[in-house]
């Protein structure tokens, strides 16, 4: 994976490029590169974030679906869920998963980027988003505007969000000499991220960052680190040779995640808004 940052805002163009990274990812994105153990233990935070938030029987939107893995999974536990990605070949995979009979008809997908959101109807209980699409979004005071309108008084946010503080990530790349990469979650601005020999464009955010475009409409309910002891997904190799070990440190970011300082690091923050 190779990184570098430009300060021109992400267009139209960069946004296809993100979209033709996702789409050629999405067949083997159930695999180790979209859900190995270290990605499963951070999907179970969001999953127990939302149920405590919102219990089992709301009305749920998902930015950045991806293959439908928690749309599936909030579609079974009794949620009705619209899921939207702006990957076509993600949604495909995701709408391939919505007749299972165990959902009841509760999940449809859509071919929806986070930049239009305002072709969307309606009104949710509550809004998530799982590892990073808002990193992609290229307005984020647009996104706060929409989600303002699509969510009810009293609804519920909860993002997954690649964060700019990374411990691991740094000395990982620092230790190999490759120091732009290890300092590149620090850059202003889009940042072209190689994968799969496509790109990426991202913006990294600390926790406080990200909420400022939201803070007309939604109130900070809490934000945690996701993967500060424990290392990032990329790096599963490590936690499949000794996963008793790794499971302390994830224990350990269960347990002093939400510390002050300690939360506005880690791999990516899990941030929780309420509309006001
Ligand atoms: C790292 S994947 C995560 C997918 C899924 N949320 C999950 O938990 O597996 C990021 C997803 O964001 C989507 N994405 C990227 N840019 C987007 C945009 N502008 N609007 C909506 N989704 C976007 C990608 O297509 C991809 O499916």
């Amino acid at each position: 994976m190779s990184a570098q940052s430009t300060p021109e805002p992400i267009d139209a163009a960069r946004l296809l490029d993100t979209q033709r990274a996702f789409d050629s990812v999405a067949a083997d994105y159930d695999g180790p590169r979209g859900n190995n153990a270290l990605i499963q233990r951070m999907r179970q935070t969001l999953w127990d974030t939302v149920t405590a938030e919102l219990g089992n029987d709301a009305r749920l939107l998902d930015i950045g679906c991806g293959t439908g893995i928690d749309a599936a999974e909030f579609a079974r536990r009794g949620h009705e869920v619209v899921a939207t990605d702006w990957s076509p070949s993600m949604v495909a995979r995701t709408d391939s998963r919505a007749g299972a009979p165990a959902l009841g008809g509760r999940l449809s997908a859509r071919h929806l980027g986070v930049q239009q959101l305002d072709r969307l109807e309606g009104t949710f209980d509550g809004v998530y988003s799982n590892f990073g699409p808002l990193n992609c979004a290229p307005d984020l005071e647009d996104v706060a505007n929409q989600c303002a309108r699509l969510v009810r008084p009293g609804g519920v946010m909860v993002f997954s969000v690649m964060g700019r503080i990374c411990p691991w990530e740094a000395v990982h790349y620092a230790l190999r000499g490759r120091f732009r990469r290890a300092a590149v979650r620090a850059a202003r601005g889009a940042t072209a991220v190689g994968m799969n020999r496509h790109t990426i464009w991202t913006k990294y955010y600390l926790p406080r960052e990200f909420y400022r475009p939201f803070t007309d409409h939604f109130q900070l309910a809490s934000y945690s680190a996701l993967s500060l002891f424990m290392p990032p997904p990329y790096m599963v190799d490590r936690y499949e040779r000794n996963p008793a070990r790794y499971e302390r440190l994830g224990r350990l970011d269960d347990r002093f995640g939400k510390w002050p300082l300690l939360r506005d690091m880690g791999d990516h923050f899990l941030i929780v808004m309420r509309r006001r």
